[in-house]
């Protein structure tokens, strides 16, 4: 289905915000082409397909159900809220199609175990939509500070969080629709620690919780929350997420020679090292270009995988994601957030 020559053909899955993003990205990719996008409503799907016709013909589906079915698509990109992930690419891989799903991939460990077991029996490539796992210098700090490069690490400081208008980002706060501060915006800092240290020994949590616009629904949900972390070598992490309140978008880590920082620490355009002792700071610079916003590295990551024949990326391996959706499973339990599905 994907010959090394022929480009990867990509589907789209919902037409949001998101969807916009990575296919904005993909006409940067040569050997990558959107050849399909999928919504609830046709003429959102046919308004998505004239944005980015320039770069070759989209068709326009007025149902997920006929993306699926679209026999001229290698690859679907999910991007619908993460409450409809799973029945989403369920459809998709049921069709015999690959998978990169957004982030969180579901809203518990249970529901994204079942979409890893079903991506396995069909032998279909599944990738959680991790971009920053993907990025340039994400991966190059990441190299930097496990090989001790800049010293001893001790601390990983993170945050990611923005005030969510109820106008604008309404699946930002309602729980129906999978809100989580948490699996929106701290799912960033968590993996991120989990990139640089490894998996956590122990997480600790506090958070404010609130109810959706309907709160007969029933759900609620982590407005604010900020967690701690500690890794097997000893290293501590706090991290910080919110729908109520702007963060700096930032990451520092402390090493016993000094510090890195990231700005944008989730699609950084730079990070440095700035050393203790006086000496000049270093600008830590990534193996490759960052491509657009940085999702293109993310597809181009997916095509690899596709043509090496991988099911799943080493960069975003199915344990890593199931490891931090355990681990974010037991944070909402430890604050008292819980979806009205999962009552
Ligand atoms: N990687 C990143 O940087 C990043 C950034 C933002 C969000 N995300 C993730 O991407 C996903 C989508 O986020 P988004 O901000 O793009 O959301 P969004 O703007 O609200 O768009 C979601 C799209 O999903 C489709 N959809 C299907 N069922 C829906 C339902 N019941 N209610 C609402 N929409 C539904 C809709 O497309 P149709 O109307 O065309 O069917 C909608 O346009 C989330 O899982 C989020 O965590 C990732």
């Amino acid at each position: 289905m994907t010959t090394n020559s022929a480009p990867i053909r990509w589907g789209i899955l919902g037409t949001g915000r998101i969807a916009h993003s990575l296919a904005t990205d993909l006409m940067l990719v040569p050997d990558g082409q959107l050849v399909a996008v999928g919504s609830r409503s046709k003429e959102s799907a046919e308004t998505f397909a004239k944005v980015y016709a320039a770069h070759g013909p989209v068709r326009a589906h007025g149902s997920y159900e006929e993306l699926a079915a679209d026999e001229d698509v290698d690859v679907v990109y999910v991007a619908s809220p993460h409450s409809h992930h799973l029945e989403h690419a369920t459809l998709v891989l049921e069709a015999g199609k690959h998978v990169l799903c957004e982030k969180a991939l579901t809203l518990n460990s249970a529901d994204s175990q079942t979409m890893v077991d079903l991506a396995t029996s069909k032998k279909l490539f599944l990738m959680e939509a991790m971009w920053m796992a993907t990025n340039p210098i994400v991966r190059r700090v990441v190299a930097d500070v496990r090989s001790g490069r800049f010293g001893f690490p001790r601390h990983v400081h993170a945050e990611l969080g923005f005030v969510a208008d109820p106008d604008k980002h309404q699946r930002l706060l309602d729980p129906a629709l999978g809100a989580s501060a948490l699996l929106d915006m701290g799912i960033y800092p968590l993996t991120f620690a989990h990139l640089l240290f490894g998996e956590a020994r122990a997480l600790t949590a506090q958070a404010n919780i609130g109810t959706g616009p309907d709160s007969a629904a029933g759900g609620t949900f982590d407005l604010d929350l900020v967690m701690t972390g500690k890794y097997a070598g000893n290293e501590l992490s706090t991290m910080v997420a919110s729908v109520t309140s702007h963060s700096s978008r930032s990451a520092a880590i402390a090493t016993d020679q000094g510090r890195i920082e990231l700005t944008d620490f989730h699609h950084p355009s730079s990070a440095v090292f700035k050393p203790a002792n006086g000496d000049e700071p270093v600008e830590i610079v990534g193996d490759e270009p960052v491509i657009g916003a940085a999702y293109g590295n993310e597809i181009v990551e997916v095509q690899r995988c596709l043509r090496e024949g991988l099911l799943e990326s080493p960069l975003v391996p199915h344990s890593q994601t199931l490891s931090l959706m355990r681990q974010m499973d037991m944070i909402r339990e430890s604050v008292g957030a819980r979806y009205a599905t999962e009552s």
